[in-house]
């Protein structure tokens, strides 16, 4: 059984086109377990990319407290909590999220992320989207 982080190795063997997918980068057809992922990140609000779908990544992140109110106005934004609660403070209302519920910001919608301690989020967004919006903002930790 491969332990996260570790290659799967194509079971069928020797079929270049799937070598070639398998291959494509380190985070595709790579299996990660994302609570063992986020055991290692210390830094709060510092997405991590753990997997990728076409020209996606998904990422994820260790939050607490407030991050800054921002807005993405080329892409939509997925949030997936996976432990804690996320709250987002949009121009008319708070979403606020527990364990699994799934939330898509709307591209050019403003919102702060807000969390409760010890929450984790998975997010999924068009690959070099910074965080916060900006051109200075991160697009994540890349995991090798
Ligand atoms: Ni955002």
């Amino acid at each position: 059984m491969p332990r996260s982080g570790e290659l799967i190795r194509n079971p069928i063997g020797n079929c270049d086109a799937q070598a070639g997918l398998l291959q494509h980068t380190g985070l595709v057809a790579t299996k990660r377990n994302v609570h063992e992922a986020l055991d290692k990140i210390e830094q709060l609000w510092s997405p991590h990319v753990v997997g990728e779908v076409n020209d996606y990544d998904v990422k994820v992140a260790n939050v607490a407290g407030e991050f800054a109110e921002h807005v993405h106005d080329d892409t939509d934004e997925v949030f997936l909590v996976l432990a804690g609660r996320l709250h987002l403070d949009l121009p008319d209302a708070t979403v606020t999220l527990d364990p699994m519920d799934l939330y898509t910001v709307p591209r050019g919608v403003r919102h702060r992320p807000r969390a409760d301690a010890g929450t984790r989020i998975l997010m999924l967004e068009p690959r070099g989207t910074s965080q916060d919006g900006t051109p200075a903002g991160t697009t994540g930790v890349r995991l090798t």
